[in-house]
């Protein structure tokens, strides 16, 4: 999979260099692309935003940069998502689907946003990852990035996806480590019995206590 992320901020995806999203660059399972829109603005000042038709605060990204960056990195098959707080909601379901596309590109608009001719003319799907205005798109854009890659087979053990939070409409259940009593708190005695069925019965039961608990739209929705 390649995931080409265009953003007037390149700095600051270095989260993306770390950790399991790092080790999944490195095994070649995605190739991940930062690419800075302001290398495709003109000379001398290299200019990305201006003041919006029909008045009103702020900037708007402007088209030129923005466009030339897409037709320098666009494939036929690739499908492109503008970050936007106007978009439908990101969630895990929507994860799992862009995880099986072979190259998608992801614009960071900063400012007031993005000059909507840009947006029509690549067709590019509005997708915002919660209910509040951020400054720009890039955390956006690696929160997405992370949730995908983590989702492309083999980037982590297989187990660990089928059993989480969203993957069966239920939160996950509580997890404990060694030692078995800490300051006085101790595991719960069944997960300390070996006997996996009750194990597996007790992790089930937690699970919709929680989500009752934290999340009851979720059984709602069932
Ligand atoms: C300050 S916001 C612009 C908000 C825009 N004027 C509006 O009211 O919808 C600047 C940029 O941050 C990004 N952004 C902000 N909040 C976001 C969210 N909740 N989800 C996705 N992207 C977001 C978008 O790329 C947006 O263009």
């Amino acid at each position: 999979m390649r995931i080409d992320i265009l953003s007037l901020f390149p700095e600051m995806f270095a989260p993306l260099k770390k950790s399991i999203i790092k080790r999944a660059v490195t095994d070649e399972k995605v190739e991940i692309n930062i690419i800075n829109i302001r290398d495709f603005a003109s000379a001398p000042h290299y200019k990305c935003d201006d003041e919006p038709f029909g008045g009103g605060a702020g900037m708007v990204m402007m088209c030129e940069p923005i466009y030339k960056a897409i037709e320098s990195i666009k494939t036929d098959d690739c499908k492109i998502f503008y970050m936007s707080p106007r978009g439908k909601r990101f969630s895990q379901t929507k994860a799992r689907e862009m995880s099986k596309l072979e190259h998608i590109i992801l614009l960071c608009g900063h400012y007031e946003g993005v000059d909507q001719r840009v947006i029509d003319m690549f067709d590019m799907e509005e997708i915002s990852i919660g209910d509040y205005i951020l400054t720009g798109g890039e955390l956006p854009a690696m929160v997405i990035t992370d949730a995908i890659v983590r989702l492309i087979p083999n980037v982590i053990t297989p187990d660990s996806i089928v059993e989480e939070s969203f993957s069966n409409d239920v939160l996950e259940y509580n997890q404990y480590t060694r030692p078995s009593v800490f300051m006085g708190y101790s595991v719960p005695e069944v997960l300390l019995s070996g006997n996996h069925k009750k194990i597996a019965e007790y992790r089930k039961k937690q699970s919709i206590e929680i989500t009752k608990k934290n999340r009851p739209d979720l059984l709602k929705e069932k």
